[in-house]
């Protein structure tokens, strides 16, 4: 059997990202109903919210689920015990230390996965005592690691270097990219761009349409000193590149972020000034389609190359 199918007691080895301002209950529940693994996105809730979202996703689905829960933010150490609190057993923690929370979430029986963007950064995990690993590539929308390793050189370094199931993210949009991630070693993926233009997403109308407008080179690796993020090209990262071209000051470039970029793009459609976070493999979906839908197809269509790839 398959070690993230197995680990996760899920179906297919599928995992929908947790995604600030997309991932709730709705989204989560939809892709554990389907077969896959549905995460709640914690980074853009409080605690309380958070708690809501668990409650609300129990009464939508019987099936596992989990949160994602960013280590950088305020609230995670808050966010950490409410999940304990309210039963949840699975954890994907990203943006921090695997150290942080690994450790006192395993003594109390969890399961544990941490997002990372590198092979050291994965091998790090495993010591640090993870059951598994996602290695996110360049492609990723969201948060972005800054060494610009795409899923096609990670997956496989990442797979080399690790005892414990790898979870490949970054630019998988349909099954030839999941046929490809398993081709290169990874046991799972972690979808996001894809789901968050699902009808069950929570973003906005304007954001979804973004994504199904978009083309091929419509993304940029934006404040790569800062904060390094995947957005689709605006005013906003256009005000941000010319601000970096004349070396102005981080707070200078902070002050036109404003206060939510990601919330005003993602959950309000404001996508002039807004962070539209979106990965490279955006062009690839090009239509809203409910998550039943969306799962079904990844299957069919990895079943059909898995069938077919003798031809090489
Ligand atoms: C709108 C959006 C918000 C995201 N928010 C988070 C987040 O809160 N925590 C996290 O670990 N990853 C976050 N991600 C990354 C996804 O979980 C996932 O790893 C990534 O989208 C996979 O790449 P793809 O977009 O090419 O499918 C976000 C991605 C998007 C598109």
């Amino acid at each position: 059997m398959n070690r993230i199918a197995e680990l996760f007691g899920i179906k297919y080895p599928i995992i929908q990202g947790g995604m600030v301002w997309v991932s709730g209950a709705k989204l989560a529940a939809a892709v554990s109903n389907a077969g896959g693994l549905g995460l709640i996105g914690a980074g853009s809730m409080k605690p309380d919210l958070l708690e809501a979202h668990i409650k609300k996703a129990r009464t939508l689905t019987s099936k596992p689920f989990g949160v994602n829960i960013p280590i950088f933010s305020k609230y995670a150490e808050k966010q950490v015990e409410v999940a304990l609190d309210n039963n949840v057993d699975i954890f994907f923690m990203s943006a921090g230390s695997p150290k942080k929370f690994t450790n006192y979430l395993k003594e109390k029986g969890k399961t544990v996965v941490h997002v990372t963007s590198t092979p050291q950064l994965a091998y790090k995990c495993e010591q640090a005592g993870v059951d598994a690993v996602v290695v996110e590539g360049f492609e990723a929308g969201g948060h972005n690691g800054r060494d610009e390793l795409t899923s096609f050189v990670l997956i496989p370094q990442a797979v080399d270097l690790v005892n414990i199931p790898v979870i490949a993210a970054g630019g998988i949009a349909d099954g030839r990219g999941i046929a490809a991630a398993v081709m290169l070693g990874a046991e799972g993926v972690q979808i996001g761009t894809l789901f968050a233009a699902s009808k069950e997403s929570s973003a906005h109308i304007n954001y979804k349409n973004a994504i199904l407008n978009a083309s091929s080179c419509d993304t940029v690796l934006a404040l790569k000193d800062i904060i390094p993020v995947r957005l689709i090209k605006n005013k906003l990262t256009e005000e941000i590149s010319i601000l970096e071209k004349k070396c102005a000051k981080k707070e200078e470039i902070l002050k036109l972020l404003g206060n939510n970029p990601a919330k005003e793009a993602i959950f309000e459609g404001k996508l002039d000034m807004g962070e539209i976070e979106v990965g490279q493999c955006c062009a690839m979906v090009k239509k809203i389609e409910d998550v039943n839908n969306i799962i079904e197809k990844l299957i069919k269509e990895f079943n059909f190359i898995i069938k077919n790839c003798k031809n090489f």
